[in-house]
């Protein structure tokens, strides 16, 4: 049980007193807000709005930063009066104001913040600064009440890491992409055959109707032991092989579009699967737990679902995938994440900064590169 912490009236919050949060998220392309409330424990979402920004950037085959952010400033205020609304409360009912405050596009995690902090010193309630990728680290706690310690697979259009999720701050990298993160590969190769945006459902439906075993495609750092990953030769492979094609027959043929998707559907599968399967040895060295949670919008892959829970199983763990709403980027899961660390105490002010780096683990080493969709922390 969570230890009681003293609040700014003096007193006490435990994670088993009622407590309502506002959420508000905004690090990537979609604006949202959320209100969530805990009693004895037991998370209750009583509201969340996401504003997708799909459209304004469908053009551009991925989101373009500048106009993330003014989209963010835009509907920003919709978005916590919606989910107010819809929640049936008023501002002076919540207890406290949780926001991303990164790691993300710079202008959009810096319209959230000051969002959050013109409500924080209008209505006078505690401020939080959330980590995203807390957020979705914790998210299972919040659908499922998974207790620590687990393991997380986090794998989204910007993020692709292995967490050992010790506590609501303690969070341990056993490893993660050293380049694209998975999604990202995704809508790298959507666009490479002309299939649109956002990528992932767009190949998942392409690769029903291919032959997955026609094209080699590599299993990149396979032959290394660790739990790193990368995602970034699989799209050259990808793009080879579609050049192969047009370069022998003029172009390409929807069977090939499909048998190149469901080839490299197959390829991000065994990857994820088998570093999954060294990650939970990994994990299972530094914690007890028994429980391998995903989040992020690839874990909507029925194919890499299947394998990853699959994995879990013949290790003796339960696997744990969120309903997709909550695992695709949500303001629910930063007002849980910033209610977890409210109850212990955990309050910000108007010095919180908005971070386009912030990394969960300090103690791991840095990861390269730095995705289109933001810092891989
Ligand atoms: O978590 P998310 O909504 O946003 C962040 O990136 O934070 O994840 C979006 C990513 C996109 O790259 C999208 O192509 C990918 O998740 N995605 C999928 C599927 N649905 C969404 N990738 C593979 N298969 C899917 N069914
Ligand atoms: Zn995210």
């Amino acid at each position: 049980m969570l230890i009681g912490q003293d609040n700014h009236e003096g007193q006490k919050n435990t994670m088993t007193d009622p407590m309502t949060i506002l959420g508000i998220e905004s690090s990537c392309d979609d604006t949202a807000a959320a209100v969530v409330r805990s009693s004895d424990g037991h998370a209750q979402v009583l509201s969340s709005v996401v504003i997708g920004q799909e459209e304004l950037h469908a053009a551009y085959g991925g989101v373009v930063p500048e106009i993330a952010a003014r989209a963010h400033a835009e509907q920003l205020d919709i978005a916590v009066e919606r989910a107010l609304k819809v929640a049936q409360i008023d501002l002076v009912d919540v207890d406290a104001i949780a926001v991303t405050a990164g790691p993300g596009l710079i202008g959009g995690v810096v319209s959230g913040v000051m969002c959050a902090k013109g409500l924080s010193a209008g209505s006078g309630k505690p401020l939080i600064g959330v980590n995203h990728l807390a957020g979705h680290a914790l998210t299972p706690r919040m659908t499922d009440a998974v207790e620590y310690p687990y393991l997380m697979l986090l794998v989204s259009g910007g993020h692709c890491q292995f967490l050992a999720v010790l506590s609501e701050t303690d969070f341990r990298r056993i490893g993660g992409t050293i380049d694209d993160a998975p999604g990202e590969a995704f809508d790298k190769t959507a666009k490479l055959l002309g299939l649109g945006y956002p990528g992932g459902p767009l190949v998942e439906q392409a690769a029903v109707n291919g032959d997955e075993t026609r094209f080699k495609l590599p299993r990149p750092l396979l032959d290394r032991p660790d739990c790193n990953m990368s995602f970034s030769g699989l799209k050259t492979a990808l793009r080879r092989a579609r050049d192969l094609l047009i370069a022998k027959q003029g172009g390409i043929s929807k069977q090939d579009q499909n048998d190149l998707c469901a080839s490299f559907q197959l390829a991000v599968a065994d990857t994820l699967a088998e570093k999954t399967r060294r990650a939970i040895i990994a994990f299972s060295e530094i914690a007890d737990g028994k429980t391998l949670a995903v989040a992020g919008g690839v874990a909507a892959n029925q194919l890499i679902g299947q394998k990853l829970r699959d994995t879990a199983h013949n290790q003796s763990f339960e696997f744990i995938a969120p309903p997709l709403k909550y695992c695709t980027d949500n303001a629910a899961m930063i007002a849980w994440a910033g209610l977890e660390q409210f109850a212990k105490g955990a309050r910000d002010d108007m010095t919180l900064a908005a971070r386009p780096r912030w990394p969960l683990d300090n103690t791991a080493q840095p990861m390269l590169g730095s995705g289109k969709k933001g810092a891989k922390a």
